[in-house]
């Protein structure tokens, strides 16, 4: 390899670290492999099942797609199964554990690395300001039912004129109530922040049991709603007529327009399926179970969000579904004996999108601690508290951005930045199948993706395809968010780069390895 002052400026930026490195640096772990195929399925349906089918479905019908949004989920599970191929060969080819920045570091070089980075953290930390953001109005809901009311200023975002059954709710005088900042959300975003530095986490038991949980709730409503959908079928067919409502000339509401935007809108339901690709180290057998994992538990949601489509569009009409609780809204039009199952339905909710926002979190905290130890970002986020043996510094500043940018920010704008940074990422990793295919055509493979080159070039295209369907200013932010982190790059990434400097990585003796029945740790 040339030395640093010889390379030039593009062998700087495609500089990668040999897979034998990443090897080493992660070969303490000493994890136990203990993972067969429906753990692993469990794991990704754990990070999967979320904000995603519990919120903003009921945006994308509402607005975007109306009762096609069931097409919706069947082009984003499409594009979400492409880009799980890829992960799965990565996973099964480059035996290090972490995340798609590990395998951009392994594959493409430090700046792909480095855009990764900053490309996850929208995956990651935005991600769990938008479950927080959820979870905030299942919680505010619930209370309601209980006759417990929040301030009304105090459950949205910034500046926004609040909405309750699609009416703006009024002030005494007749003006519209308008929100301040998003307290509920906050405050989840803040305790879970709080548990992760004392080293609370998940464990394989727990994480199953709150699988249990939010399967049982998604089922329960299919099978209810939908065997009241089917007893009423006369009265309520007209809910899907048309199916595909007509476009109103705007950019994304209605038509295949609309169907495409409503796509990248629940695209957001599928983040966390890659969470599998993580647990590598702890597969029984990776090569054969972890296109299992991934493609399994896309499988597995994809099936369950297209029936709660189905089921949610046909008991109400689409039109209704622009609110925080849009289940929950279904549920309430089988009248007040069912009263009793939309708060069952609430309760599952908070536990389910509560451990949603842990483990993003939580793989937020471990891309930046990963990132630290490189170099790439300052070393404060790679220290380990000496008694917590936890990222802690890091993992306040993650609990900081995220509890603010939930508390100020709207569900759909903050889930917009996620879907498109996360489809950039996608996108990449896409590239790193051909990329590698191309600098290593021989190192053994246990997984290939089919049907090569075909399948991961049309992964690209469609995850930027997808991107462009989001609204104009959201891509625009998108924008300036990656021009910054170019420009961060240059100004302290490259410049502090250990492996620049023909370093390994920050060593970190006392940081805890993942309990070993912990399988949903990064
Ligand atoms: N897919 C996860 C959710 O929907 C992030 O909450």
């Amino acid at each position: 390899m040339a030395s640093t002052t010889q390379r030039t400026f593009l062998e700087r930026l495609l500089l990668r670290k040999s897979v034998e490195q990443v090897q080493r640096e992660t070969e303490n772990s000493q994890l136990k492999r203990t993972l067969g195929p429906w753990n692993l399925v469990f794991l990704g349906i754990g990070c999967i099942i979320g904000a995603g089918i519990f919120v903003r479905t009921g945006n994308a019908a509402a607005l975007h797609a109306g009762p096609a949004v069931l097409l919706s989920f069947l082009i984003a599970g499409a594009v979400c199964a492409l880009a799980g191929l890829c992960y799965a060969e990565l996973s099964s080819t480059l035996p290090v554990s972490g995340s798609a920045y590990t395998y951009s570091y392994t594959t493409i070089g430090e700046f792909a690395a480095w855009i990764m980075g900053a490309l996850l953290l929208l995956e990651y930390g935005l991600a769990a300001s938008v479950v927080a953001v959820g979870w905030s109005g299942y919680v505010v809901s619930l209370l309601g039912d209980y006759g417990l009311v929040i301030p009304p200023e105090l459950t949205g975002p910034y500046g926004h004129a609040l909405v309750r059954n699609g009416a703006a709710v009024l002030n005494a005088d007749g003006t519209a109530v308008t929100t301040l900042f998003n307290l509920p959300a906050f405050l989840i975003c803040a305790a879970l922040a709080a548990l992760l530095v004392v080293g609370v986490s998940e464990s394989a038991k727990v994480n199953n049991f709150i699988v249990a949980v939010k399967m049982t709730v998604i089922i329960a409503f299919i099978l209810v709603v939908g065997w009241y959908v089917i007893q009423n079928y006369d009265a309520l067919k007209g809910n899907w007529d048309p199916f595909i409502p007509e476009p109103t000339g705007n950019k994304g509401e209605f038509g295949w327009d609309g169907i495409l935007r409503a796509a990248s809108i629940v695209f957001f339901a599928y983040i966390g399926f890659e969470a599998v690709s993580t647990a590598g180290q702890e597969a029984k057998n990776p090569k054969k179970d972890m296109p299992i994992g991934i493609i399994g538990s896309l499988v597995v949601c994809t099936i369950l969000y297209i029936l709660v489509s189905i089921v949610m569009t046909m008991v109400v009409n689409y039109k209704m579904l622009n609110v925080p609780d849009p289940v929950a809204v279904a549920v309430d039009a089988l009248g007040a004996d069912w009263a009793w199952f939309a708060k069952i339905i609430k309760v599952g909710a908070i536990v389910g999108l509560t451990s949603v926002v842990l483990v993003l979190m939580y793989g937020q905290t471990r891309i930046f601690y990963t990132m630290a130890r490189d170099g790439l970002l300052p070393s404060v986020f790679a220290k380990v508290h000496s008694k917590f043996r936890t990222p802690w510094v890091n993992t306040i500043v993650v609990g900081l951005l995220t509890a603010i940018a939930a508390a100020f920010f709207d569900i759909n704008t903050l889930g917009d930045m996620t879907s498109v940074g996360t489809l950039a990422a996608f996108g990449i990793v896409c590239l790193a199948v051909i990329w590698l295919r191309r600098t290593h055509p021989n190192i053994p493979r246990g997984f290939k993706v089919p049907l090569y080159p075909v399948l991961p070039l049309v992964g690209i295209v469609a995850c930027f395809a997808l991107i462009f369907t989001v609204e104009t200013r959201v891509l625009v932010f998108f924008g300036w968010y990656v021009l910054g982190a170019i420009v961060l790059y240059f100004v302290y990434g490259m410049r502090n780069s250990r492996l620049n400097k023909g370093q390994e990585q920050l060593d970190s003796p006392e940081m805890p390895e993942f309990k070993e029945d912990a399988p949903d740790k990064r």
